[in-house]
């Protein structure tokens, strides 16, 4: 009998059909974290040569040509507008908060709670979570624990007051806890995994807390530079997943006191410039009055400003007047 072999025909463009990328430097490039062209495309010079030991000029040609193949550079308003439309909100349960936030917590984009201790922070990660796994009954929620504070009891309880069944719940978040700031940024890495090898419809990635490791390892003046490149790297890659795969990307930071203010609230959040600039929204969240927390939208590139108020209970979020 003679053997019949299906001949399939390659139409989509790997990182292997790019010029100047053999067997040997693909392999380099994907255990370093380069599985697609869109990886390539938006990869620095320097990231790219000391991944794959090929030289800046064909790191070039590799960049060039996988941002070739993905037509990228200008495009037209309506053209942004049609890729806006990809963009889902995930909501807190608290219409209030929702609307402050123009619908919810947007998919694409990174968004940033700072606050004091027990203010929420953590509340609103577990409640995303839920919220996320809710509305789609594919998609799989990602949480990077850094404190040792995510609560499965707690995503069950949010899940019985959101209708979902909580085991399925549990069974669609990711959970990692990072012991360090080089781990960290690892197990995002390896969100890339999660999606392009498991194939698993990340929505949401939870990082909670963004700051805690940068800051305990970082101490003194004299590394403040240095961390702030970190995390500045840090930032960069979140922003990539972000609006690579529309996912929301949701991060707790911590506050410190300002000793030198007088006037206004005298505490300001840990990160610095690097971490308010690569947020694309930003809510500075605190206590209110008899147990409520209260949100402050305090950065977002098409909303107002504006504070609301809501309430934690055990089954999810609730509006106060
Ligand atoms: P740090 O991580 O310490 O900086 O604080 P955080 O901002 O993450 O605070 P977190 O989100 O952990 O908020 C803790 C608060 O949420 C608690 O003090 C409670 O007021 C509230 N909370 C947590 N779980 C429950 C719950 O099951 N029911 C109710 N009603 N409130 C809860
Ligand atoms: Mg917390």
């Amino acid at each position: 009998m003679v053997e019949t072999k299906l001949v399939v025909k390659v139409e989509k463009m790997t990182i292997e059909d790019l010029p100047g990328v053999g067997a040997a430097t693909a392999e380099k490039l994907e255990s370093a974290g380069y599985r697609d062209l869109m990886s390539v495309a938006v990869a620095t010079l320097g990231e790219l040569c000391e991944a794959s030991g090929v030289t800046e000029t064909v790191a070039r040609k590799m960049i060039n040509g996988a941002r070739d193949s993905m037509k990228m550079g200008f495009e037209t308003g309506t053209e942004v507008m049609k890729k806006r439309e990809l963009i889902s909100k995930i909501s807190t349960g608290s219409d209030h908060f929702d609307t402050l936030m123009g619908g919810g917590f947007e998919t694409g984009a990174i968004t940033e709670c700072f606050g004091e201790f027990g203010s929420g922070k953590t509340q609103v990660g577990h409640i995303l979570a839920v919220n996320t796994l809710r509305d789609d009954p594919d998609a799989y929620a990602v949480y990077i624990d850094t404190e040792n504070t995510f609560r499965p009891e707690r995503i069950r309880q949010l899940a019985e007051g959101a209708g979902l069944n909580p085991e399925d719940a549990l069974n669609r978040i990711m959970v990692a806890r990072a012991f360090n700031s080089d781990h960290q940024m690892l197990l995002v890495e390896k969100v890339d995994t999660l999606i392009t090898e498991q194939g698993k419809k990340v929505r949401l990635v939870v990082i909670d807390s963004l700051t805690s490791h940068f800051r305990a390892e970082f101490i003194g003046r004299g590394t403040l530079a240095e961390r702030q490149q970190k995390l500045n790297r840090h930032m960069h890659m979140l922003s990539k997943i972000a609006s690579t795969y529309n996912i929301c990307v949701y991060v707790t930071n911590q506050v410190m006191a300002k000793p030198d203010q007088f006037f206004g609230d005298p505490t300001q959040a840990i990160g610095g410039h690097v971490v308010a600039h690569a947020s694309t929204f930003r809510i500075y969240l605190r206590k209110g009055k008899k147990g409520t927390r209260v949100a402050k939208l305090i950065d977002a590139p098409n909303l107002p400003d504006g504070e609301v108020c809501f309430e934690v209970l055990e089954g999810g979020f609730r509006d106060i007047n």
